[in-house]
């Protein structure tokens, strides 16, 4: 049976989190909330909407709706200027290899990702090509751990979701994936990410062979 193979971004592909983190301690700090390393490893995964709903609720603010958007903006503005400086010494090691691997024997590949700028940071990492379709933030009305992503994904790539692997960074993407009935690969700690049928500290430790049998 021939396997499809869906990315996350964030934490698989490139390491955001560390753009996310500056650009939401500025935004928490602006408006007298703290933001630490710990608070951002729980936004991993979470939508961008939900992830100023918990910085308020960590800060005990509350806001009118015409500021919470102005506040997005602004935060999504930051991000976008790190964004920009991104070139492909970000891609995170090894993900190189798999892709060219599955590329080169024409299995399909997506990309299914919680993030708006999606498509911009595949660009600037010079990945773009390399996925045959892409479910971003912007296709999808229900964040994961809903399976919609990764369901949209295989759908376009069609192939069913009992045959797709997803490589996962967050507990909510690897919940998500269960819930579509996929083969989950966690990228991280595996006591975080307990609930995957496997888990990788990163790419360097999964070898083509494996990704052969799956
Ligand atoms: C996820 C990240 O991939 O995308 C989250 O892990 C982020 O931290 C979410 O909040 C939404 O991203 P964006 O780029 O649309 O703000
Ligand atoms: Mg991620």
């Amino acid at each position: 049976n021939t396997k499809g193979f869906i990315f996350d971004l964030d934490g698989v592909i490139v390491d955001t989190a560390k753009y996310h983190f500056l650009a939401w301690k500025k935004l928490a700090n602006g408006i007298g909330i703290d933001f630490t390393h710990e608070q951002n490893e729980q936004l991993k995964g979470v939508s961008r909407v939900k992830s100023l709903e918990k910085i308020l609720s960590w800060g005990n603010k509350v806001i009118s709706d015409d500021e919470f958007s102005e506040l997005i903006s602004k935060k999504n503005n930051d991000y976008l200027s790190y964004i920009e400086q991104m070139s492909t010494q970000e891609i995170l090691p090894d993900i190189p290899k798999v892709l060219n691997y599955l590329t080169d024997n024409n299995i399909p590949v997506a990309l299914g990702s919680a993030s708006k700028n999606a498509r911009a940071i595949l660009q600037k990492v010079n990945l773009i090509s390399k996925f045959n379709v892409i479910v971003d933030g912007n296709d999808v009305t229900k964040a994961k751990p809903n399976p919609e992503v990764f369901l949209t994904a295989a759908q376009n790539l069609e192939v069913a979701p009992e045959n797709c692997v997803v490589f996962e960074d967050s507990l909510a993407g690897i919940e998500a994936a269960k819930n579509a009935n996929m083969i989950a690969i966690g990228i991280g700690d595996v006591t975080i990410l307990n609930k995957a049928d496997f888990v990788f500290k990163d790419f360097t430790e999964i070898d083509l062979e494996f990704i052969a049998q799956l």
